[in-house]
């Protein structure tokens, strides 16, 4: 067994998730941010973007006690849940279609937005980033739509040259907005959490275009994209569930 293989499976949330019957470690990252935050404590709508396979949607079906509604979406298909509460939708949260189906889905009533969404990584830093900012901003998207006023978003983001115009982005659309990297999420990974709190009034949404098969935001079109090298990103490719 190569050794990355080895270190990942005997790591302890790695461990700990498959004693606990948790399909992801990711799992933990979310139970820390909520002990924190306690952004379940009054939430029974909640949307998970990229949920697959399915570690933060079983912590956010235990964790609003089996009732309400939590709808998971991802590219992937999400093993079935043994969860009254849980839906699955296997789609792209690009595609303009499957957002007009969770718009439906939620009517504006959203408590709860998570987004652990994060692109098949090609190692090219400046693309994998820009690739995973632009589906963060599509989570923005969708918490315009269907969020209530004072309902909270978490969401993924990685430290490369996209991260700071982001977290313009979404204070632009959040009263509330903390940066926070969980124990569980590994120091080694670019990744961190922002986790946001009540809709503004007035919203200035960012605007989305796709160009080149780049994915970039319009407004922060400027030439040459830095060439800061990120980190290297682990988490995404672990998202199998844990046997
Ligand atoms: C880190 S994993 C999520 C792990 C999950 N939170 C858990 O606990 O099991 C990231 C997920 O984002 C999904 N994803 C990436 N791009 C997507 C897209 N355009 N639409 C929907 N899901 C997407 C991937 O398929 C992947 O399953």
């Amino acid at each position: 067994m190569p050794r990355w293989i080895h270190e990942r499976k005997t790591e302890y949330y790695y461990q700990k998730a498959k004693e606990e019957g948790y399909r992801s470690r990711a799992s933990y990252k979310l139970k820390q941010l909520d002990k924190e935050y306690q952004f379940f404590k009054n939430a029974k709508k909640v949307l998970d973007l990229g949920a697959a396979p399915g570690g933060w949607l079983q912590v956010a079906s235990e964790s609003i006690k089996g009732e309400g509604l939590v709808l998971g979406v991802d590219l992937k298909e999400i093993d079935p849940l043994d969860s009254e509460n849980v839906e699955t939708i296997q789609g792209d949260v690009t595609d303009p279609e499957i957002q007009n189906e969770i718009i439906a889905k939620f009517e504006g009533k959203a408590d709860l937005i998570l987004s652990d969404m994060a692109p098949n990584v090609t190692g090219i830093w400046e693309l994998d980033d820009i690739k995973q900012i632009y589906l963060a901003r599509i989570a923005l998207m969708i918490a315009d739509k269907i969020l209530k006023k004072d309902g909270w978003m978490i969401v993924k983001v990685f430290m490369g040259p996209e991260h700071d115009s982001y977290i313009k982005d979404i204070r632009n659309i959040f009263e509330k907005v903390h940066i926070v990297k969980p124990k569980a999420s590994r120091k080694s990974s670019a990744e961190i959490y922002l986790v946001a709190k009540n809709l503004k009034e007035k919203r200035n949404l960012p605007k989305i275009a796709i160009k080149n098969e780049l994915l970039i935001n319009e407004e922060e079109e400027k030439g040459p994209i830095p060439g800061d090298q990120l980190p290297e990103f682990d988490d995404d490719k672990t998202s199998k569930p844990i046997r």
